[in-house]
């Protein structure tokens, strides 16, 4: 009698620790558990953020203008990088945030990056400035270019303070190549303009370059920047949203206009609202309220969502759009990615409803 008592038991602990196995393994798997986990996700894997993740040593620390830091960042292997290429600094309380290469491509040793100090900003500037000091080690992702420098015949460039970052790199590969360009550079003041000096050099033959400091000449003219382009010559364009937008307003037609935002763009009618949101996988449907992002309104649900920048700027938080009509609010994506997808942390939708496949 013992013997079979004694399988029974052990049969029935057996199947116990199998269900236990199985329900973790479940619940590892869904999040949101016990709605049953789904087959490989398509939302959220985007190529993007495959970028492989390296661990660079800040081995340089300079003030380059008021409130402005330059790091350099040492490390083995560095990929390659090209004029306008940017770099995901994964800071060390995990923020993430993009920064453009200002140093010279040449040096495979090491990336160079400055930022700005905004005191009223989300904090990611702050962390830099108070805690990326020499000899920190800090996670990057990239390079990646989605600024990059286009074959034309001549170039202009209307930059904005610390936007020059991204242009520093262009300008010194046009002047190297005798390339024809102009720059017309905008600042609060001389001190808080990073690396005048060098540009007032590179662009010292041809008088190329024309720099206005706020506090002693006011604001920069702009229409005058871009009358008389030369057939075809490119305008780039970097800094705060409204020097984008005077910029886009007075170019004349049939000139390509390269923008590189430093903060998302904003449109008062896009954040109306309230829309809904059904999380097709999930089975779950959130409101997005007015002025809420939808990355925002889709965390109260799933917290697990992947995103970053919350800016439009780094594609993390793309998701797959399967009915509702988007209205993009970034310039990452291509149109072809624009027509089933949108990143969540900026876009919304024209209507009244969107359906994710999250
Ligand atoms: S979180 Fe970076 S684009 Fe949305």
């Amino acid at each position: 009698m013992a013997l079979p008592r004694l399988r029974t038991v052990v049969l029935a602990s057996s199947a116990a620790l199998l269900t236990r196995r199985a329900l973790k393994r479940r619940i590892a798997r869904s999040p949101l558990w016990p709605l049953p986990a789904l087959p490989e996700p398509i939302s959220g894997h985007s190529k993007r953020r495959a970028t492989a993740v390296r661990k660079l040593l800040v081995t340089g620390r300079t003030v380059v203008a008021e409130g402005v830091v330059q790091l350099r960042l040492e490390g083995p292997g560095l990929p390659p990088w090209s004029p306008g290429a940017h770099l995901d600094l994964v800071l060390p309380s995990g923020l993430v945030r993009q920064f453009s290469l200002c140093g010279d491509p040449a040096d495979t040793g090491a990336y160079t990056v400055a930022t700005r100090l905004v005191a009223d900003g989300r904090g990611g500037s702050r962390e830099v400035h108070e805690q990326l000091q020499e000899g920190l080690e800090v996670e990057v992702r990239g390079p990646r270019n989605r600024f990059p420098l286009a074959e034309a015949p001549g170039y202009v460039f209307v930059v904005g303070g610390i936007g020059i970052t991204p242009v520093l790199p262009m300008l010194r590969a046009l002047a190297a190549s005798g390339a024809e360009w102009r720059l017309l550079y905008g600042g609060r003041s001389r001190a808080s303009m990073p690396f005048l000096e060098e540009i007032e050099k590179l662009g010292a033959d041809g008088d190329r370059v024309t720099v206005v400091a706020q506090d002693e000449a006011g604001h920069p003219d702009i229409a005058g920047a871009l009358a008389d382009l030369a057939p075809g010559a490119a305008v780039y364009c970097c800094g705060p949203e409204p020097l984008m937008d005077a910029v886009a307003a007075a170019l004349p037609a049939g000139h390509p206009l390269h923008l590189e935002r430093f903060s998302a763009a904003t449109d008062d009618t896009a954040r109306t609202g309230p829309f809904e949101v059904e999380l097709h996988r999930s089975g779950r449907t959130v409101r997005v309220a007015a002025g809420q992002s939808v990355l925002a309104a889709v965390r109260e649900e799933v917290p697990y969502v992947a995103y970053s920048c919350e800016q439009g700027f780094c594609g993390t938080c793309q998701q797959r759009v399967l009915e509702g009509e988007i209205d993009h609010r970034d310039e990452l994506l291509t149109e072809d990615e624009r027509g089933d997808s949108m990143l969540i942390c900026v876009s919304r939708c024209r209507g009244e409803r969107l359906v994710l496949d999250l």
